[in-house]
């Protein structure tokens, strides 16, 4: 017998101990999540199914609304009234704060006998992890400084893919000109900041460590921010009039129909193209955001486990296991349009933007240019995240000059410190 085999029984006999062996009829999770556009429900659904599928129940408690800030709010209410869901979707810094209030549970025993340690990479298990014990179960990694473009739109706009911020610019003029909104965009806070995002790290991964990370009050307000706010206020004039509240998976369809040339958006957006039954390199394009090639922001969705009776704490460690199985990792983030949460999942099953997605990743860990996305919750905690969106969203709108954003970003960040 191969240490290896040896390696996989001896797991699967602490797994077996620790649950009990199979589920029995009562196991059921209650899960939290934002997950209700038609891309993210298909996905879920993977997920719904494979725990069904080993007995364990599934109640859903969906909270609409991208980036998850409604969830967020309904979560607040569950666990100030002591009735946490068995596992809540959460991102970054969000997982941290809960944490620091002690009401999380553990998942450390399944993720211990598994070796999760060694095949989920630091970045994501900064978050997973508090105090040294697991506390959240990864499922993918999305990242932000993506653009979905029509094919048809590229098409007739010349057919190159922008390599810079100038060809960028010449590509939407064509598009505006060919009769169609260049730019789909939905006016609500997190997606401005998806845009600022890629803007910011299009003018250097210093720049956007420097103030996206370490939040230096001269990178915060000096003249790269204000080239940043230059930028959103040139892509500002590509979008359509009536940009306000739209949701993210709305903007996706306008690009799906050719309403729309492109969208700046994270990869869950290539969910929506997948389900509209839309091919890469076919129906759409995907690019890094002009500027940003061997650079990634990043955002991962992790499953984080309250504190619960002891007669849900089998299911959620069931859950949990089953989120971190290599194959159950590969047919959910080929459905969602992220790339595997474990290092060691094959890109076999992924199309070639997924596997674009996979090796830019790999490329960004290896070369220190991986960074959590200040738009979704991984840069920096929520309170001073929720004051750059203030600054940015106004600016967007018109409510605040591009000559004064930069201080005013400084400004709001230092009073959130
Ligand atoms: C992100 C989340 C993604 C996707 C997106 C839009 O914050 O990580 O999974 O759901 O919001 O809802």
């Amino acid at each position: 017998m191969s240490l290896r085999t040896i390696t996989k029984l001896a797991v699967g006999a602490a797994l077996i101990a620790l649950t009990s062996g199979a589920a029995k009829a009562g196991d059921n999770v209650e899960v939290l999540h934002w997950w209700t556009s038609g891309g993210e429900a298909s996905a879920l659904d993977v997920l719904k199914k494979d725990l069904e599928s080993k007995g364990v129940t599934w109640s859903d408690m969906p909270v609409a609304g991208g980036g998850g800030e409604a969830a967020m709010t309904a979560l607040r209410a569950r666990v100030t009234a002591g009735n946490p869901p068995t596992a809540v979707q959460a991102l970054g810094f969000d997982i941290t704060d809960w944490a620091k209030q002690g009401v999380v549970g553990d998942l450390s025993e399944v993720a211990n006998a598994e070796g999760w340690d060694k095949v989920i990479p630091t970045a994501l298990q900064n978050f997973s992890k508090y105090d040294g014990k697991w506390i959240a179960a990864p499922v993918n990694v999305h990242s932000t400084n993506w653009v979905w473009i029509s094919k048809k739109a590229l098409d007739a706009a010349g057919g190159k893919e922008p390599q810079n911020w100038d060809e960028f610019v010449a590509m939407l003029d064509k598009m505006k000109a060919n009769g169609i909104t260049p730019l789909a965009h939905g006016g609500q806070p997190w997606q401005d900041a998806t845009l600022f995002d890629a803007v910011v790290l299009s003018l250097g991964t210093d720049f956007y460590k420097s103030s996206m990370i370490d939040l230096d009050p001269a990178a915060l307000s000096g003249d790269k921010m204000k080239e940043a706010f230059t930028r959103m206020e040139k892509l500002r004039s590509y979008v359509d009039d009536n940009f306000s509240g739209r949701d993210w998976n709305l903007a996706s369809a306008m690009v799906i129909e050719g309403k729309a040339g492109a969208q700046m958006m994270g990869d869950w957006a290539k969910g929506e193209f997948l389900k509209a039954g839309q091919k890469p390199g076919t129906d759409f394009v995907c690019i890094r955001f002009p500027g940003t090639q061997g650079a990634v922001t990043f955002n991962s969705d992790q499953f984080m486990m309250f504190k619960v009776g002891e007669d849900k704490q089998k299911a959620q460690l069931m859950m949990a296991s089953a989120i971190e199985d290599p194959k159950f990792q590969s047919a959910f983030n080929v459905v969602k349009g992220s790339v595997p949460a474990r290092t060691d999942v094959p890109n076999t099953a992924f199309d070639d933007c997924g596997k674009k997605g996979m090796a830019d990743l790999a490329e960004a860990n290896e070369k220190g240019t991986l960074f959590g996305s200040m738009a979704h919750g991984h840069a920096v905690p929520a309170s001073i995240k929720n004051a750059m969106y203030d600054v940015i969203t106004r600016h967007f709108n018109g409510d605040l000059s591009t000559a004064d954003a930069p201080a005013e970003l400084a400004a709001a960040v230092a009073a959130a410190k």
